[in-house]
């Protein structure tokens, strides 16, 4: 005959081995934790090429190509807006294509060419599209402008070689140059202060010029 009191009082010494048990094995580890001796992050050394100039990284391997061109660079025209992937200021050119640069790694990009906001072009001499944001007033506040510029001369590169967005897709699989295909390959870049009217005009003169 089974005596259930004995059972009870089993399984009542089973949890409490196992919760001294588990207190023998936290105690260590925050001990630990206490003085510091969790691993330290991993970093990694690579080289990449940024607005021409060849750079040397050594980098917590978590980094991303945002923080270590706005942390370890100090170039701050590429902007943080979400770190998320969902607003386009952190666009910058890799190998000629744009990327949200808060979206990947900085140690993935080694002996890649980057091109940011400061490689396009110069205060003394501008690049037409930031002579025709300029022009056209693309911009208020101004935080998302160069995300902006970068992924304008980006898009019109892209409609150059012939690589068609949704819009052109949907319509002959041919890339179109009006202002439909502008808006939906901008579509990725939040302006808050709402410029797209003036940014749209701005591509535009650009596209029209260099088409
Ligand atoms: S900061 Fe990268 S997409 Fe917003
Ligand atoms: S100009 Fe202010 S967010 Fe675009």
């Amino acid at each position: 005959m089974n005596d259930f009191s004995d059972i009870s009082l089993s399984r009542r010494n089973l949890l409490i081995a196992g919760a001294l048990s588990a207190t023998t094995t936290a105690v260590p580890l925050m001990a630990a934790e206490e003085q510091g001796s969790t691993p330290p992050p991993t970093r990694t050394k690579f080289s990449l090429t940024v607005n021409g100039k060849p750079q040397t990284l050594d980098v917590d391997t978590r980094t991303t190509l945002l923080d270590a061109l706005r942390e370890h660079m100090h170039l701050t025209g590429t902007k943080k807006g979400c770190d998320h992937g969902q607003c386009g200021a952190c666009t910058v050119h890799v190998n000629g294509r744009r990327i949200n640069s808060c979206l990947t790694l900085a140690v993935m990009h080694d002996g890649d060419k980057i091109t940011t906001i400061e490689g396009l072009g110069t205060p003394n001499q501008l690049h037409p599209m930031q002579a025709a944001f300029v022009k056209h007033d693309g911009y208020q506040c101004g935080y998302c402008t160069p995300g902006q510029i970068c992924s304008a001369v980006a898009a019109l590169d892209e409609i150059r070689q012939g690589i068609p967005s949704h819009v052109s897709a949907d319509i002959n699989a041919q890339p179109l140059l009006n202002e439909a295909e502008l808006r939906e390959r901008m579509s990725g870049n939040i302006c808050r202060c709402g410029a797209y009217s003036n940014i749209i005009d701005a591509i535009t003169e650009v596209a029209g010029r260099t088409a």
